[in-house]
């Protein structure tokens, strides 16, 4: 098993991470077979694939299977399943959304919980043991203390989103209880930004951006009129909230580097690992370095505190480094110029 290349079913890879993860484990010489409802991807014109993957194949001159398939709907798994044989699982699908999933609870429960449930069964007829979960920095809700290491108390969070990843993190802490084949890996990501140095593939997102990077991106080319920086009160450097941004590429080969992991070290049992890079950088320090990329002006306006939002928050990104061999190559520099990259070849996303 060592030595033959892995057949990898990645879930939700037509999305911003997966994308990213599915060029590198091209590059790593990994099969992939990707699927995904679309529910936010951009289609495109192609009725075969995602417009994303058909710019993947063209950089690595490599295929990807891609299945239309909805996770809440089990027996259209079972059709993927029955299709191929994988020996590995990344799971991206789910809805993201914080604000979104105060609103609409149960399309998160019904998603990213169900949805994750199903895979899971259907992992298990298929024998198909080795998984690695998307999870999220906020598992960690809101920190007693930074930065934040993996064996902190977790669950103490204040959105369904975050509830969501919460539950299925204890979901498979039961499951490798139970059965001790079971190896998953959930990666806990801290602030994915960035896009890959081609400027081919990035970050599109639906409407109204909800994160701080591709606001930025969508000002400076003067899409969106002025940035909103939510309280300058808050007990950091400059007052504005601090997170770990991490490059989605090295994100990406953090997904790699747990898949080499699982296939050489064969580890069972379920285990947490942090990306992020271990440092925090506050809004204002986020926008200089974009206007510094760019060399555009980012009109922003200081508003009111965001319910839910914390002062600050990063990584004790010591266990990816130890277990895996991993830890961040790029700094917000780069984080900022590839954004602007993609932004400025692709002003309106994939529909460019
Ligand atoms: N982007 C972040 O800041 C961040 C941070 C921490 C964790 N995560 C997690 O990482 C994963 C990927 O996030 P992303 O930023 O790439 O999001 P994304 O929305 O770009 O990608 C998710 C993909 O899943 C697909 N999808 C959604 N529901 C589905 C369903 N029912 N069946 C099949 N496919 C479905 C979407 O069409 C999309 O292509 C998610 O699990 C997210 O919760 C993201």
């Amino acid at each position: 098993m060592a030595n033959k290349t892995w057949n990898v079913l990645v879930t939700g890879g037509a999305g911003y991470i997966g994308s990213h993860t599915v060029l590198e484990l091209l590059e790593a010489d990994f099969k992939v077979v990707v699927i995904d409802n679309l529910s936010n991807a951009y289609k495109g014109d192609n009725d075969v694939k995602p417009e994303c993957l058909l710019r993947i194949e063209k950089l690595t001159n490599k295929q990807i299977a891609f299945i239309p398939c909805d996770i809440t709907d089990i027996n259209e798994l079972r059709d993927v399943f029955k299709k191929n044989k994988y020996d590995c699982v990344i799971h991206f699908a789910a809805l993201k959304a914080v604000g979104e999933s105060c609103d609409k609870p149960l399309e998160y429960y019904k998603t990213n919980v169900n949805g994750t449930l199903n895979l899971l069964e259907v992992m298990k007829e298929y024998n198909v043991k080795h998984l690695i979960y998307s999870s999220s920095a906020t598992v960690y809700g809101v920190p007693e203390k930074l930065p934040l290491v993996e064996n902190m108390k977790i669950g103490n969070c204040t959105n369904p989103y975050g509830k969501t990843k919460y539950m299925v993190e204890e979901i498979l802490k039961d499951l490798c209880t139970s059965d001790k084949e079971w190896s998953v890996i959930s990666l806990r990501y801290f602030n994915p930004v960035g896009a890959h140095p081609s400027g081919q593939i990035g970050e599109d997102p639906n409407g109204i951006p909800n994160n701080l990077m591709p606001y930025i991106a969508q000002v400076s080319v003067g899409k969106r009129e002025v940035l909103n920086v939510y309280g300058n009160d808050y007990d950091t450097v400059d007052g504005t909230g601090v997170r770990d941004y991490i490059h989605i590429v090295d994100l990406a080969t953090g997904h790699v580097k747990a898949m080499i992991y699982q296939k050489t070290q064969n580890p069972t049992g379920f285990k947490a690992i942090n990306l992020g890079t271990g440092k925090g950088y506050s809004v204002l320090e986020v926008i200089h370095a974009f206007e510094k990329a760019s060399g555009q002006k980012i009109p922003y306006k200081v508003v009111e505190r965001r319910a839910g939002d914390i002062a600050a928050s990063y990584a004790d990104a010591g266990t990816a480094n130890k277990e895996l061999g991993w830890q961040a190559t790029k700094n917000i520099d780069d984080m900022c110029a590839d954004t602007w990259k993609w932004q400025q070849n692709n002003p309106n996303g994939y529909k460019s």
